[in-house]
């Protein structure tokens, strides 16, 4: 079947605060692509799949890794921890997933060094400073050096000469960083320059020009789904600043992460939650009551893939949705976790805000005034019955089908797939709906 270049392929990306289960969303439609690729975030993304009785959390490599003839790139926005990236690769050999010739890095991803989760403590653990509650992992200072134009790519760490360069200016600057703000010991920079020297070489047959590899795919008729890590609106832009990713989440990354221009994106699809999580600090106008946020978090298994805190949770952020519909365009939501209300005998749903009693009919740019807005509710019956697992619509609950009909009058958005549990075929999609036509293609 002819395929058109400009708009079979797809991206797939949080509506929210991330953990949406994006992970489980991309593998089950990648299916119907050639390749799965990463625009932007690092190792702070935990992407949780399960097929049959495997549980299987990717944190850098794309969720299509999973199917055995896909091909999976790891763009130029991403940033990259080797460590943790052969650490990921040597576990999904250990468990029999293949990643050689399949899995390809871009040469233009920056490179994340034992400085930069150091210095991260500059701004997360001194008195003071406002903590954002981040993954420690070192994203933030890596994208700084990245936007400073002083960070390394890969093409340049596997460049012995060049890096040995770059290495010893960048490293002497954090070094002297590290001891005016009195942080751990001195760096043993000898030992880090070896440790990624050796890195490197392993990296080697992986790493390749991917704007060209996806570009040249696209132009020979493959499709490409894009994997979008954190939320919209953890977007550095559009997200609730600063209590943000430091990177383009939203779908306007996709083409400053991979080099596939805009006319070569196709559709966007947002996954949420039936209801809303959020870890780490920041305003959450829906934010629940200790007690049902603590019933959403058990009933949810609402902790962290990565760091295992406990998620923050709350109620359907209509407003929210909508705002991050407009920004990414979606044309289709995926809506996860419909099972976790089963256990609710009312479920509220935020429908507006309003600010010192006054509707509010916009977004506020400040988590000043974020943090004030009043959420307005209709709450809506439960179903009080179970829906886990569940693969059919017509045989939903009534009531399950009413909220998630009233979820998509709200949001505005057509609702293409539910997912009704963490196994990848606890999913129902939408027959005619939208989004099915998307991964037709
Ligand atoms: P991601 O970061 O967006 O990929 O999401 P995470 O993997 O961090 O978090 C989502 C969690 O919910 C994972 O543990 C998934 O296995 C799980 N999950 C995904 N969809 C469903 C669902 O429909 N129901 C239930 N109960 N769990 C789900
Ligand atoms: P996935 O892809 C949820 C949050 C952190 C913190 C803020 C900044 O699994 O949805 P960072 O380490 O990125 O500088 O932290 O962003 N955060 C996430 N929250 N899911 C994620 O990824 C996240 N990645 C970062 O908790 O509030
Ligand atoms: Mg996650």
């Amino acid at each position: 079947m002819a395929v058109d270049p400009n708009m079979s392929n797809l991206t797939v990306l949080g509506a929210q605060w991330g953990d949406e289960g994006k992970g489980k969303v991309v593998d089950l439609f990648s299916e119907h692509f050639d390749l799965v690729a990463r625009y932007q975030g690092g190792h702070n993304a935990g992407h949780t799949v399960r097929i049959g009785e495997r549980r299987i959390i990717l944190k850098l490599v794309p969720s299509g890794i999973l199917r055995p003839r896909k091909r999976v790139v790891v763009g130029n926005g991403v940033v990259i921890d080797p460590a943790a990236l052969l650490e990921e690769i040597d576990a999904l050999e250990a468990a029999g997933i293949q990643t050689t010739g399949r899995l390809f890095i871009s040469n233009r991803a920056h490179v994340i060094f034992p400085f930069h989760p150091l210095l991260e403590s500059i701004s997360e653990k001194r008195p003071g400073r406002v903590a954002i509650g981040t993954t420690s992992r070192g994203i933030g200072p890596c994208y700084e050096d990245k936007v400073a134009r002083r960070g390394i790519r890969l093409a340049d760490l596997l460049d012995r000469e060049s890096f040995r360069n770059l290495f010893r200016n960048l490293a002497e600057d954090k070094n002297t960083l590290r001891a005016a703000f009195r942080l751990g010991e001195p760096l043993e920079l000898a030992k880090v320059q070896e440790q990624y020297e050796a890195y490197a070489e392993r990296l080697r047959p992986m790493v390749t020009d991917t704007a060209r590899l996806l570009n040249e795919a696209i132009a020979g008729g493959k499709r490409v789904l894009f994997e979008g890590a954190q939320g919209a609106m953890l977007d550095i832009d559009h997200g609730t600043y600063p209590f943000v990713t430091s990177s383009s989440a939203c779908a306007g990354g996709v083409a400053t992460g991979t080099g596939v221009p805009p006319s070569r994106i196709g559709g966007v699809v947002g996954v949420s939650k039936a209801y809303i999580t959020r870890v780490g600090g920041g305003p959450f106008p829906t934010e629940a009551s200790s007690e049902a946020g603590q019933e959403l978090r058990e009933h949810g298994h609402e902790y962290g893939a990565v760091t295992g805190r406990p998620r923050r949770c709350g109620w359907f952020d209509a407003p929210l949705v909508r705002y991050t519909a407009m920004i990414n365009g979606f044309e289709a939501l995926v809506i996860t976790k419909l099972d976790v209300l089963d256990h609710f005998a009312e479920i509220p749903v935020c429908v507006g805000y309003r600010l010192q009693g006054q509707p509010l009919g916009e977004m506020p740019a400040t988590n000043q005034t974020l943090s004030q807005v009043e959420p307005v509710y209709q709450t809506l019956p439960g179903w009080s019955t179970p829906t886990s697992g569940m693969t059919s619509y017509r045989a939903l609950p009534g009531r399950a089908r009413d909220y998630l009909r009233f979820l998509q009058e709200q949001a505005g958005v057509e609702i293409g797939a539910i997912s009704t549990g963490d196994e990848r075929r606890q999913t129902i999609l939408i027959r005619g709906s939208k989004l099915e036509k998307l991964l037709q293609g």
